[in-house]
């Protein structure tokens, strides 16, 4: 089987993961270049690769130039997803672009335009839909044990966990906890209730408590340049509802900041013959024979980090290789999810509802 090159754009942190998922399939992947503004850390990165310092860039332009690549990783800061990733289609490379797909919906549209313009493949890192518990929701749900799922209250809230540098400065980032955070579970309860089309939403964003610098952090995800540029003029907490054509709704929390016990990332889902919550393991709540009933699975629904990059990783090169491989992240579920975030911003801006077309 051919084996894809790849050039990933953004050599910080979530890239080492990314690394690792395509050292994972060495005969079907290659990493072949590598791209950062900051060259200094491209080139420690190829060192440690093995990568020439020939096929390594400071910009995304030079880096497609390359006739022999055939797909780009997009891990920027998110201001730089949308050009990276059009460079990267127009250049006649797949692309894999990381969460948020963008800085907003107008930037996702172009993103989708030039992959269909182009007959590309674009995937973008919804990385929870590729983990061992939505594996196994997604086959109960198939199953139809839940009934009709009529309502998600999902949740990702940190204590004291803004990860600095980007991600607290709304112009390299497009917002804080919301669009960082909230992504992900938004995305992963839209996607196990069937991918229904957002109709409207209702949110509410603070900023009482911001990046608490004054407040020793207790470990968590940090940015490579977190303290180099401490701007901080993102929310710190975001609450929504969201409202679909099927009449369900999904209830969102996301916090970098909150004085709340500990971390959270919770997920509920409530269906008309059964529940579901998402905390490290996968718990389950129905009746049988008139009996309430707890059921915990004996197989492993925790979300395994690098076990779900390296499925997601793969993924994108079975798209790139398998003839009719259906992609399960694709451009278009990116788009929406975008269209729900800018909505839900413009509403904590109004103070109203926000119809979503
Ligand atoms: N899927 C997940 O769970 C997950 C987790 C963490 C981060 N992310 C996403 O990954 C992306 C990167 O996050 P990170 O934590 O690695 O950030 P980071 O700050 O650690 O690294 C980002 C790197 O991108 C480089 N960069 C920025 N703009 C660039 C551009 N236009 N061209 C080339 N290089 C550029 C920076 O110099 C930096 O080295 C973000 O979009 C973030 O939302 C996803």
């Amino acid at each position: 089987m051919e084996k894809i090159k790849v050039g990933i754009v953004g050599n910080g942190g979530i890239s080492g993961v990314h690394v690792q998922g395509y050292q994972a399939i060495p005969d079907r992947a290659e990493i072949y270049a590598l791209c950062d503004i900051n060259k200094e850390r491209a080139l420690a990165l190829a060192k440690r690769l093995g990568v020439p310092e020939e096929r390594v860039f400071d910009n995304v332009y030079d880096m497609v130039k390359l006739d022999e690549l055939d797909a780009v990783d997009v891990c920027t800061w998110n201001n730089g997803h949308a050009d990276c990733t059009i460079a990267a289609l127009n250049a006649g490379k797949h692309v894999l672009c990381e969460k948020p797909m963008a800085m907003n919906a107008k930037q996702a549209i172009a993103m989708k335009e030039a992959a269909d313009k182009n007959g590309k493949h674009l995937q973008i890192g919804f990385v929870r839909r590729f983990g061992n518990d939505m594996e196994v929701l997604k086959n109960i749900e198939a199953d139809g044990w839940f009934g009709d799922l009529y309502y998600a209250k999902v949740n990702y809230t940190r204590r004291n966990g803004c990860p600095g540098g980007w991600f607290s400065d709304s112009s390299r980032s497009g917002g804080g906890p919301l669009i960082d955070l909230g992504v992900h579970v938004i995305d992963f309860s839209r996607y196990l209730m069937g991918n229904h089309k957002p109709v409207s939403v209702y949110g509410v964003t603070f900023d009482k408590l911001k990046n608490r610098p004054d407040v020793r952090k207790a470990g968590g995800y940090i940015s490579t340049d977190a303290g180099s540029k401490e701007i901080y003029d993102v929310e710190d907490l975001a609450v929504g509802l969201i409202r679909f054509d099927n009449g369900s709704v999904i209830s969102i929390d996301a916090a970098f900041s909150l004085n709340q016990a500990g971390d959270k990332g919770d997920m509920e889902f409530f269906g008309t013959k059964a529940g579901a919550k998402i905390t490290n393991q996968v718990e389950l709540f129905s009746s049988m024979s008139g009996y309430m009933t707890n059921t915990q699975l004996a197989y492993p629904t925790s979300f395994d980090f690098v076990h779900s990059f390296n499925s997601e990783i793969k993924h994108f090169i079975d798209c790139i290789t398998v003839p009719g491989t259906k992609c399960i992240a694709p451009a278009e579920d990116g788009v929406v999810l975008m269209k729900i975030l800018d909505g839900l911003y413009e509403s904590a801006k109004t103070g109203h509802e926000v119809i979503i077309d």
